[in-house]
């Protein structure tokens, strides 16, 4: 399993459940498992929650996405791990002072981390014209997976 962004191990350690998590990984790399709960979002995708920590540090998402379905900008509240299942996806990560972004397909396989709390400001989009699907672990508890992971860029230029 390969990763991307090389959290240091100090960033690492802030991310309480991460390893117990991935552990988790390969379980659902599969598409064979029931959802707990499925929310449909105002961006196109669908959130299925595949798994809640019973000690409430993360929850693992599976993520299916229609061609043109796309997050807006955003910014994570908590730790996050994501990685393409299947399908293309391009990642636009925005410049620090969000003049511009950057752009790049996720490749299948690869985890990628972001320790939350900070800059790394980024939208994920399907420009592909087949379903695409990845799985996101949040560093949250349970309860608040729904509202308590993601800063939209729009709540991040308000006064
Ligand atoms: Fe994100």
């Amino acid at each position: 399993m390969g990763f991307h962004h090389g959290l240091t191990a100090r960033d690492l350690s802030d991310c309480p459940g991460l390893s117990d998590a991935l552990q988790c990984l390969d379980r659902f790399a599969d598409d064979t498992a029931q959802p707990l709960r499925t929310t449909v979002t105002r961006f196109g995708y669908e959130r299925h929650l595949l798994h809640a920590d019973p000690e409430n540090r993360f929850v693992i998402l599976n993520l299916i996405w229609p061609p043109g379905a796309a997050t807006p900008f955003h910014r994570h509240l908590v730790w996050c791990a994501y990685t393409l299942v299947s399908g293309v996806l391009t990642e636009m990560v925005s410049k620090k002072d969000l003049s511009g972004y950057g752009e790049r397909s996720l490749t299948v396989g690869t985890v990628n981390l972001d320790a939350g709390g900070g800059p790394y400001t980024h939208r994920l989009v399907n420009a592909s014209s087949d379903l695409a699907r990845s799985i996101h672990i949040y560093g949250v508890a349970p309860d608040h997976y729904e509202t308590g992971v993601n800063l939209f860029i729009d709540e991040l230029m308000r006064p």
